[in-house]
């Protein structure tokens, strides 16, 4: 139980409130690092925000107030947000505290005396939603940024620049030897492509232009330019420091896994992979690119109206508990791929996977053994680890775990679904109630076990997606929930009264999609 594992998250840019596809970006890495935790104790997460930049300052321009307030104000919806969701992050960095830009002064300057840093006079296609300069190769037909579907702004200035070109061969040699690097594996090729037609890059904009950001020490014409800030948040937040790295820093870099969305890949592999070559750090581990989620298969836009926060689903469904939206954005897309939203297929799946597939399950097994047994296990209902259901929970716990280590976050979920699945038709096909009415007590009880150590394992597998229905199911089984790994073990359950009629209570609870669309009427 002592290997570490860091995961980061991207930081949201705070220009406005928490969508449903930022929360699928924190949900996926929430389920990982509490899955993590269940086999380690040293898991650790940050996620944040990312708060400097032109469009912020235009944002607050528009709104009357300052930079600041509007960052202070729309970062405390995502702080909410994330409560509510229950990510269960270890820390959340701004961008705007104070340790974080002392550092990024730091690396701007080390970047600077190590030569991979100069000034130069640029003209280039700003687009202000990516906060980046374009390649007019990159542009659509129409010379619109792909991403935004806007005219890029034509610019000149003065700014300096970070020699990217040469850290190139290095980091195509890094991504070429490191198989684990980029995940899902499909996106290596477009890297090592994007790579090939690299160029130096603009790592600071004029004052005049861009005022809210980090200075350039020894030089106030000049504002750090969005993407050094932000990818520093990644060792800043855990004391990174030229000088004098804390012992977290030590302990916890490189990173294991960057959590990160399929548009921001490039920034990520190439220039966050040149910044740590300069500054003579190890590169992360991996770099899991997740797809994007449209709503009702359109891309989720302002324009278009469509923007959902993740508090709208659970208002609209009259959920206390985030579960059930939990497993559906964590198991919406197989891994890399877009997924979708739709309240109907939400509805749909969560009634489908965890109300009538595991809900029952338990539900019926549980009265059961309070009809046949007075709700007690005895000694000789304990089943062998080698019957067949055994070996079934046995295997899906170790294809999680490697699911898990290759992000594959929906495929895990379907596993456990498949077990349940497979539970349940063992259930129909030893038909313990007949047994019970042909006297067949001992095969019955046997049946009856056999179906709640399933369930025990299905509780601790599903715990990394739904924290509170898995307690539950511990609970119903009068088990402690520890959600710990090691206890996935057949044959935990141990003789005694485990529960009585007034004890069983439902645990997954049916959405009614009926209240969503009243109130969406309304
Ligand atoms: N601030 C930068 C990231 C800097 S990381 C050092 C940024 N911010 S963002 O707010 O635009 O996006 C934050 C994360 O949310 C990104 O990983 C992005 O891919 C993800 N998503 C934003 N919209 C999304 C969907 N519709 N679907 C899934 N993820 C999406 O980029």
């Amino acid at each position: 139980m002592s290997e570490k594992f860091y995961l980061t998250t991207a930081i949201d840019y705070v220009n406005g409130a928490p969508h449903i596809g930022h929360a699928y970006e924190k949900i996926l890495s929430d389920v990982i690092i509490r899955h993590k935790r269940q086999l380690t104790d040293k898991a650790y997460m940050l996620t944040g925000t990312d708060e400097h930049g032109i469009k912020i300052q235009k944002t607050a321009a528009l709104k009357g107030i300052t930079p600041k307030e509007l960052c202070d104000e729309n970062f405390s919806k995502f702080e909410e947000a994330w409560r509510q969701l229950e990510i269960s992050y270890d820390q959340i960095i701004r961008t705007t505290d104070e340790k974080h830009k002392k550092v990024v002064k730091q690396i701007f300057k080390k970047l600077y005396e190590n030569g991979d840093i100069y000034k130069h006079s640029y003209k280039g296609l700003y687009c202000a939603g990516c906060e980046c300069f374009l390649n007019s190769k990159d542009l659509t037909q129409d010379g619109l940024c792909p991403n935004h579907l806007k005219k890029p702004e034509e610019i000149t200035e003065e700014n300096y620049f970070f020699k990217l070109t040469k850290y190139k061969d290095k980091i195509a040699d890094y991504i070429k030897s490191h198989p684990d690097f980029i995940q899902p594996s499909i996106r290596v090729n477009e890297i090592l492509n994007q790579l090939e037609n690299i160029e130096d890059i603009s790592v600071s904009r004029t004052r005049n232009s861009v005022q809210w950001g980090i200075e350039v020490e020894g030089d106030d014409s000049q504002t750090i330019y969005v993407w050094i800030d932000a990818l520093s948040n990644y060792i800043t937040a855990i004391g990174y420091d030229i000088e004098n790295p804390s012992a977290q820093f030590k302990e916890l870099w490189p990173c294991d896994v960057h959590v990160i969305g399929k548009d921001i890949i490039k920034f990520h592999a190439v220039y966050w992979s040149a910044i740590l070559m300069s500054l003579g750090l190890p590169l992360a581990h991996s770099i899991f690119a997740h797809g994007w989620i449209t709503i009702d298969q359109s891309k989720m836009s302002k324009s278009l109206g469509n923007v959902i926060a993740p508090k709208d689903i659970l208002q609209a469904f009259n959920l206390e508990k985030p579960d059930a939206f939990r497993y559906y954005m964590a198991s919406a897309a197989l891994i890399g791929k877009d997924g979708n939203y739709s309240d109907d297929d939400f509805k749909e799946k969560v009634n489908a996977d965890l109300a009538n597939n595991m809900g029952n399950l338990l539900n019926r097994t549980l009265n059961m053994l309070v009809k046949y047994f007075d709700g007690e296990i005895k000694q000789e209902f304990i089943t062998e680890k080698t019957s067949k259901i055994a070996i079934m929970a046995d295997n899906t716990k170790n294809q999680i775990i490697e699911c898990f280590n290759k992000f594959e976050i929906a495929e895990a979920a379907n596993l456990i679904v498949n077990f349940a699945d497979t539970v349940n038709k063992y259930v129909t096909e030893t038909a313990p109630w007949s047994l019970a009415k042909e006297g067949k007590m001992r095969e019955c009880a046997q049946v009856l076990y056999t179906v709640l150590e399933a369930m025990r394992y299905i509780g601790i597998m599903l715990y990394p997606y739904c924290p509170n229905i898995a307690e539950s199911i511990l609970l119903q089984l009068n088990e402690t929930p520890d959600f710990k790994y090691e206890n996935l073990e057949w044959g935990k359950i141990k003789p005694g009264k485990i529960t009585e009629k007034e004890k069983i209570k439902p645990v997954f609870l049916r959405l009614d999609s009926e209240f969503a669309e009243n109130k969406k009427k309304a």
